[in-house]
């Protein structure tokens, strides 16, 4: 299977492989190693991304792909044409591949049945975000050695979060252990089987604390608390980022709402590993396009 719809379908072996090509593509110094130059990729965002999108197009382009943007807002998705039809069309002009985001869940699953070119998950509603995922578990293994035993806590919107669920999901299959905290109206009680919700002053003791943006544009029923609230109650402010253990690492996806779930100054604090995350990014998207072409 060469696509990627979600860590969901990968095992042990498959997460381990796609980490082991990261690092190689991580430790290349040349830029650009144009072994995929005869392959024309889609990338097709029918959600906004800054990060996912432009680290697929730098993978893509070190890796010598033909790439093709796509992008909604300026398609023919804005005359009505479906998300089947717009990956068809693309299908026939004869791309090997598509990345694509979407907004709602399960549309990705029922697309890859109805096309013959391999699909990657750029993240679909609060599903699943694969490659985010494992650029997550690539700068932890990155920072700690192994991946095994490790206590990560991840804080906040978990009921939206497609990257809470990715995580749960590479981070329980690769021996490490997660535990959830957020507000009542932000948790995902289905994921509690897998994951217990601790207090914040737990969630803290942890190897990795990862917080997560507040995703206001799809709380449907509005926020209870207010941003200031929500900082106090759930933030990472200075005050609590004080409080942890040196041996500690912070991570974002991104994009952050800074003073809101993590102060300004934690952000690019030593214990940060935030922007490590962005550059983690391109190289395992490298891992991933070459499984994907090759
Ligand atoms: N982390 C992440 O997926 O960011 P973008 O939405 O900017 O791609």
């Amino acid at each position: 299977e060469r696509s990627l719809l979600g860590i969901k379908e990968l095992d042990a072996s498959e997460i381990s492989q796609l980490l082991g090509r990261t690092a190689y593509w991580d430790n290349q110094s040349e830029k650009l190693t144009p072994v995929l130059r005869a392959h024309f990729v889609a990338n097709m965002f029918f959600e906004n991304s800054t990060r996912t999108r432009f680290s697929f197009e730098m993978a893509e382009k070190r890796l010598g792909v033909q790439v093709l943007n796509f992008t909604a807002a300026a398609s023919s998705v804005e005359k009505g044409e479906s998300i089947y039809d717009t990956v068809r069309t693309l299908e026939s002009m004869g791309i090997d591949a598509g990345v694509v985001r979407l907004k709602p869940a399960g549309v990705l699953q029922q697309l890859a049945g109805k096309v013959n070119i391999p699909l990657i998950n750029a993240g679909d509603g609060n599903n699943e975000h694969p490659t985010q995922a494992l650029l997550d578990l690539y700068t932890m293994r990155k920072h700690f050695g192994e991946l095994k035993g490790l206590k990560v806590s991840i804080i906040g919107d978990i009921m939206h979060s497609r990257v809470a669920r990715s995580n749960l999901w590479a981070l329980t299959k690769m021996g490490a252990s997660v535990q959830f905290c957020a507000p009542a109206n932000m948790q995902a009680p289905e994921l509690a089987a897998y994951a217990p919700y601790v207090s914040m002053e737990e969630a803290l003791k942890a190897d990795v604390v990862m917080m997560l943006r507040v995703q206001l544009e799809r709380h449907a029923s509005g926020i209870i608390l207010s941003a200031e609230q929500y900082r106090e109650q759930f933030g990472l402010t200075e005050e609590r980022a004080a409080k942890l253990d040196a041996a500690t690492i912070i991570m974002h996806p991104a994009p952050v709402n800074r003073n809101v779930e993590i102060d300004d100054a934690v952000v690019e604090s030593s214990q940060s590993r935030i922007f490590p995350q962005m550059a983690n990014g391109v190289p395992v998207r490298m891992a991933v396009m070459e499984r994907a072409l090759q």
